[in-house]
């Protein structure tokens, strides 16, 4: 057993920042061990999320010397034994008290993807799905709404301009696993990423797979696919072709409405200009070459939406845990 110097943020949704305390640690223990004293002998209104213990119920995510993490999951044999451990409450949510932030924004995000839409003409019970397809969603199925992702993402973190238009990390892999499911109906699952979820807003940091408790490879094996989905929609030539088909369906249907009700005096049908039509349907323009990097790949972070991304938070020269000292915790409030 010896004793540790913390540093745990206090507040409130008005006020609040870092307070000091000496605790005992002993052999083995987790930061939400060492939590737990402080509020059995120091601090007893000190708030903090906690269920299972045992990183399957997603509740004790905080920062810890920066880095968003499972308090339960978080052995203090992993910090150097004179180091101050500093923990905050989730930067991209807004503060509730101490350690316990509001993360509704994901749900309103859950809320807003369409669910799993099986053909109508199988009733429940009736599924039948090959072993691969089953394997291919479990990982996505792994997730245990800890909302560690949401939180690292740069995208909201400290933007929370970007909320509305972003569903964040959590919600790509929904997206993907729906769309990659057998029996999912919809066909709709890569356009509602792009225009509904925000997809485009993502450049591939990856930092969200780096502080995922549940080792989801989330950018590699859900958000680069659904990428990948959308791209090959935008430039696809097969689909494409079956675009400009269907505009002529359509110009052919306009055309079709458009004679129903145009009599001559001789009580013929005169059709309406169809060439005109087809002409406006022609003026449909190819196929853009996606613009390909020096490497010979498409940088599907640029060419899928027309804003820029911002860069990783972290940048490229930084480890974790990020030492003490460097911590600049800043309210969401004052900022
Ligand atoms: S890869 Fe980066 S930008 Fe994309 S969702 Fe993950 S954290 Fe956000
Ligand atoms: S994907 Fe990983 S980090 Fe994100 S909420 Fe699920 S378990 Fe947490
Ligand atoms: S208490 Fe359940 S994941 Fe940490």
């Amino acid at each position: 057993m010896h004793t540790r110097t913390f540093q745990i943020w206090r507040g409130d949704v008005h006020d609040g920042g870092l307070a000091d305390y000496q605790v005992e640690v002993n052999e083995g223990e987790v930061v939400l061990d060492v939590i737990h004293r402080l509020q059995a002998t120091q601090a007893p209104d000190l708030a903090c999320r906690w269920n299972c213990k045992a990183g399957k119920c997603g509740s004790c995510s905080v920062e810890i010397n920066g880095r968003p993490r499972l308090a339960c999951m978080t052995r203090m044999s992993t910090f150097e034994p004179d180091a101050t451990v500093t923990v905050t409450p989730l930067r991209s949510f807004p503060v509730i008290r101490d350690l316990v932030t509001d993360v509704s924004y994901n749900y309103t995000k859950a809320r807003e993807t369409p669910a799993f839409a099986p053909p109508p003409e199988l009733a429940p019970g009736q599924y039948r799905m090959q072993q691969r397809d089953v394997q291919r969603s479990q990982e996505f199925r792994k997730c245990i709404e800890c909302f560690l992702c949401q939180t690292v993402c740069h995208v909201v973190r400290d933007h929370d301009e970007n909320k509305p238009a972003f569903a964040g990390p959590r919600l790509f892999i929904r997206a993907a696993e729906l769309s990659m499911h057998p029996l999912d109906d919809r066909t709709d699952r890569a356009a509602h990423a792009a225009r509904e979820q925000g997809i485009g807003y993502c450049n591939i940091t990856k930092c969200c797979t780096e502080v995922c408790p549940e080792h989801i490879r989330i950018t590699d094996n859900a958000i680069i696919p659904m990428k990948e989905r959308v791209a090959d929609r935008r430039y696809d030539p097969l689909v494409w072709l079956g675009r400009r088909i269907l505009r002529r369906d359509q110009m052919v249907e306009q055309y079709v409405s458009s004679t129903a009700a145009t009599p001559t005096g001789s009580g013929h049908w005169t059709p309406a200009p169809l060439a005109g039509a087809f002409e406006q349907a022609l003026e449909v323009p190819p196929p853009q070459a996606a613009p390909v990097g020096p490497d010979g790949k498409l940088p599907l972070s640029e060419t899928l939406l027309d804003r820029a991304g911002a860069a990783s938070p972290f940048g490229d020269d930084v480890s974790f845990p990020v030492p003490a000292e460097d911590l600049r915790y800043v309210h969401p409030d004052s900022v």
